[in-house]
C-alpha cells in the first residue's frame, strides 16, 4: 500500500476528485450531531475529515489508514489548517477498537468507509470490526463503486481495468451480505443508488 501510495499521495486528491463519485453527497446526507464521535475507515488524505471537521467544528472525526503515506498528507492537512477537532492514527481496518487505537471508553456514534471498501481483500471482517466499535442505534456507512449496470459495457470494461491498477475492485457480494445481516436482525439497510448505478451510498443503522 505505501509503495503505492509514495507518489500517488501528491496527486491524489486532484485525480479522484474526477471518479470517486458520491463522497460530497454523504457528508451532505450523515446524520451529525455536536458531541459526536465520528470515525472514517481508510481516510487516506484526509480530504473528507477536512470537510467534516469544518463543518462541524464541536464534534470529533477520528480516521484510520493503512498507509502511512496517505497518512502523512492527513498529518500535512490538520496541521496546517489548524483542525483541532480531526485526529488520524495509523491502523487496519480489520483490527483497531475504539478503545486501544482512539483511548476512548465509547463505541463510535458513527463510522463511515469512503472508496476504502473496494480496497480492503478482508471487507467482511472490517465490517464486523466496524459494526463492534458503533454504538447501538447508530449508522454506518459506504459510499463505493456500484455495479454500473446502467453503462456502456465498454465503459465497465475500462473502469475495471483502469481500477485493478491500484488495487481496487468493486464488491458484489457486500450489499447482499449487508442484506443477510439486516435479516439478521443486526440492522436496517438503506441503499441509495448514484449517477445512475456508477456508485452507491448505503446506510445500515445498527439495532439499537
Ligand atoms: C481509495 S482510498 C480512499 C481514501 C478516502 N477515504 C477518500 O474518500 O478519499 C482507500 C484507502 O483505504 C486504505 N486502506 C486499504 N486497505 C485498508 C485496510 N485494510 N485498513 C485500513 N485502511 C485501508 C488505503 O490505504 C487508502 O488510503
Amino acid at each position: 500500500m505505501d509503495r503505492m501510495y509514495r507518489f500517488q499521495r501528491h496527486f491524489y486528491d486532484l485525480s479522484r476528485k474526477y471518479y470517486l463519485l458520491g463522497r460530497d453527497r454523504l457528508i451532505s446526507d450523515m446524520r451529525i450531531s455536536e458531541g459526536d464521535h465520528i470515525l472514517e475507515v481508510g481516510c487516506g488524505t484526509g480530504r473528507n475529515l477536512e470537510i467534516l471537521s469544518r463543518k462541524y467544528p464541536d464534534t470529533r472525526f477520528y480516521g484510520l489508514d493503512a498507509s502511512s503515506e496517505m497518512l502523512r498528507n492527513a498529518e500535512r492537512r490538520k496541521e496546517s489548517k489548524a483542525l483541532r477537532n480531526m485526529h488520524v492514527v495509523r491502523a487496519l481496518a480489520e483490527e483497531y477498537s475504539h478503545s486501544d487505537t482512539f483511548g476512548l471508553e465509547d463505541p463510535f456514534d458513527a463510522i463511515f468507509f469512503s472508496y476504502s471498501i473496494s480496497m480492503i481483500p478482508d471487507w467482511e471482517s472490517a465490517v464486523e470490526n466496524s459494526l463492534r466499535n458503533l454504538r447501538n442505534g447508530c449508522p454506518l456507512y459506504i459510499v463505493d463503486f456500484f455495479d454500473q449496470r446502467s453503462m456502456p459495457a465498454w465503459f465497465r470494461k475500462a473502469l475495471v481495468a483502469w481500477l485493478k491498477k491500484f488495487h481496487v475492485q468493486y464488491r458484489p457480494d457486500l450489499l447482499p451480505h449487508l442484506k443477510q445481516l439486516e435479516k439478521n436482525g443486526k440492522g436496517s439497510l438503506k441503499v441509495t443508488p448514484l449517477y445512475k448505478t456508477y456508485s452507491f451510498v448505503a446506510e445500515f443503522t445498527k439495532t439499537p
